[in-house]
């Protein structure tokens, strides 16, 4: 619900499609979902060079940097999970609307938050990237130390320990990053991309 009131709308002088025709690339989001440790920030940061080297412009924002800016007032609870998705949707609706490509890795754990970014935005503008992983694997890699963290009660709400991760469905894209390579992972998104013509 909005608190605002007496608002317009201003119309921008410089639109989306007249940014993407000056940049000579689309602007969309790429949408990295999956638990902590399976690999979302890695393969975007890698797929964000790739597009960077090509010319294309693009921007990660990632779970644990924005949680030390615009989101440090929420914590892990479901409720700040859920506005915590709902900012990240909105600012990355902000950078589509700019021409630009972001990368987005946040857990996103629940289906009706990722659905409400994927609302905020055009059709075809939200690709959801599954980056698949077994909590057993997440939990082994552990390069934090949170799982054991978690384990010990020491961390509470953890995803994939004691607060749920709702699996995608029906993601544009699913990558299996215990089984695939980092390259292997970051050339599947390439070629969806080059498939779909975005890049
Ligand atoms: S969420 O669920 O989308 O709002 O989470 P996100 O903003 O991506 O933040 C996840 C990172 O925060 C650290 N962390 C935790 N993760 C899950 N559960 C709990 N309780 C928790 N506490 C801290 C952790 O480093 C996550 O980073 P990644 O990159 O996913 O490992």
């Amino acid at each position: 619900m909005s608190k605002s009131t007496n608002i317009t709308w201003h119309d921008a002088a410089i639109t989306k499609e007249s940014r993407r025709k000056q940049n000579g690339h689309g602007s969309f989001v790429l949408w990295f979902t999956g638990l902590s440790g399976s690999g979302k920030s890695t393969v975007a940061n890698a797929v964000a060079k790739e597009l960077f080297d090509k010319n294309i412009k693009n921007y990660v924002l990632d779970g644990d940097n924005v949680r030390h800016g615009l989101n440090k007032d929420l914590g892990f609870s479901d409720e700040d999970r859920t506005e915590n998705i709902r900012r990240i949707g909105e600012v990355a609706n902000l950078f589509v609307d700019a021409g630009q490509v972001v990368l987005t890795a946040f857990i996103s754990p629940f289906k009706a938050d990722r659905e409400l970014v994927r609302s905020l935005l055009d059709e075809g503008e939200f690709i959801e990237v599954y980056v698949k992983c077994p909590v057993a694997e997440c939990e082994k890699r552990d390069p934090k130390g949170l799982y054991e963290k978690a384990r010990k009660g020491l961390i509470k709400d953890f995803t994939g320990i004691d607060s749920p991760y709702e699996e995608p469905e029906q993601s544009e894209l699913v990558i299996e990053t215990d089984s695939s390579s980092i390259e292997e992972c970051v050339e599947q998104v390439i070629q969806y991309l080059k498939g779909k013509e975005l890049i």
